[in-house]
């Protein structure tokens, strides 16, 4: 098994999809290679149904949509299966004045003549890349649709005033969303028709303790459980409508235990990964109760890390 699958076959995803992939690498393996665009996650993505769902849409040609709350993997998924399938990544991050020259391309003026500067989309439908396209829903979905046939069964792009252009069939397309932030759109139902829908689940006691091993060997068990307790107690919180989801930050609970390795303490590291993310003075005093209860006052370093 060639390593960028080991993490696979170590999850349990089925062997069907394996030598699926296996496969698809050997079709385009060497072709168009562009080496600086490879994918090298920091870390494997962990959650074998959903790596199933992903790879089998990827292995029939789809195009993916992953939706779900904040820090919930929804990038490093991307970048899980670019690397699984050896493909270069290609990123798109889409705000509201995203349009369509960003993505397909617009002329510019080069050798006293109009020639095309090819959009991001457009490099990666050529080399046969797997384009994230990132936070889609807060682009206008008047700039989004000149992807339509981009996305569907046509896999093309006609650029206006240039020849159209063919998708090299190892190119795919996986989209991200956030739904509620501030500045989110609804994706009009054309768009979202043309890709499978992945729904990213919440993280447990389990996804965490992969986290954290992976990204903090490091950590003792005592921290260890009272981080992830930490982040637990604030879900359940967050469900129950005590508090919003804005300390709820798997991202700043990282943050902070990087910060704490620097050689701050535990609690101020809180603080500013999570306490400090919401800024409602009620909510934040919630907050705190919850950070008193798991990370004592007078933790250093040495009670996070060993060694
Ligand atoms: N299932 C998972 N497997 C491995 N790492 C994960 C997983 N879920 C979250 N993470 C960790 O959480 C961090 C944030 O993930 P990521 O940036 O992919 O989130 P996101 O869903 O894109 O969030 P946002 O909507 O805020 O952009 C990653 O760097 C990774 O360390
Ligand atoms: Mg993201």
């Amino acid at each position: 098994m060639r390593k960028e699958l080991v993490f696979l076959e170590e999850q349990g995803v089925s062997p069907a999809l394996l030598s699926g992939v296996e496969d698809f690498r050997k079709e385009y393996e060497g072709k168009q290679q562009i080496e600086n665009r490879l994918a090298h996650p920091e870390i494997p993505f962990y959650g074998k149904e959903i790596l199933e769902m992903a790879i089998a849409g990827i292995l029939k040609g789809e195009n993916l949509l992953l939706a779900g709350p904040k820090a919930t993997g929804k990038n490093i998924l991307g970048e899980n299966l670019a690397y699984i399938f050896g493909r270069p990544m290609y990123n798109v991050s889409f705000h509201v004045n995203t349009d369509s020259g960003d993505l397909i391309g617009t002329d510019t003026f080069k050798n006293n003549e109009v020639q095309l500067r090819q959009g991001v989309i457009t490099q990666c439908a050529k080399n046969g890349g797997f384009g994230i396209l990132d936070e889609i829903n807060m682009a206008k979905n008047d700039a989004v649709s000149v992807l339509h046939a981009t996305l569907d069964y046509r896999r093309s792009i006609d650029i206006p005033g240039y020849e159209r252009i063919d998708l090299h069939p190892a190119a795919r397309f996986i989209g991200t969303m956030n739904y509620g932030y501030a500045g989110t759109k609804e994706l009009n139902e054309a768009l979202v028709s043309r890709f499978l829908v992945i729904d990213m689940p919440a993280q447990n006691q389990e996804t965490l303790e992969f986290i954290l091993k992976r990204l903090f060997p490091r950590l003792t068990e005592e921290a260890k459980e009272q981080f992830i307790g930490l982040f637990l107690d604030l879900q359940l919180k967050a469900k129950n409508g005590e508090i919003s989801t804005k300390s709820l930050d798997l991202r700043g609970l990282l943050a902070a235990l990087r910060v704490i390795e620097a050689g701050l303490s535990p609690l101020a590291a809180v603080q500013m990964g999570i306490t400090n993310k919401t800024f409602d003075i009620f909510e934040k005093e919630i907050v705190r109760d919850v950070v008193m209860t798991r990370i004592p006052e007078d933790w250093t370093r040495e009670q996070v890390y060993r060694g």
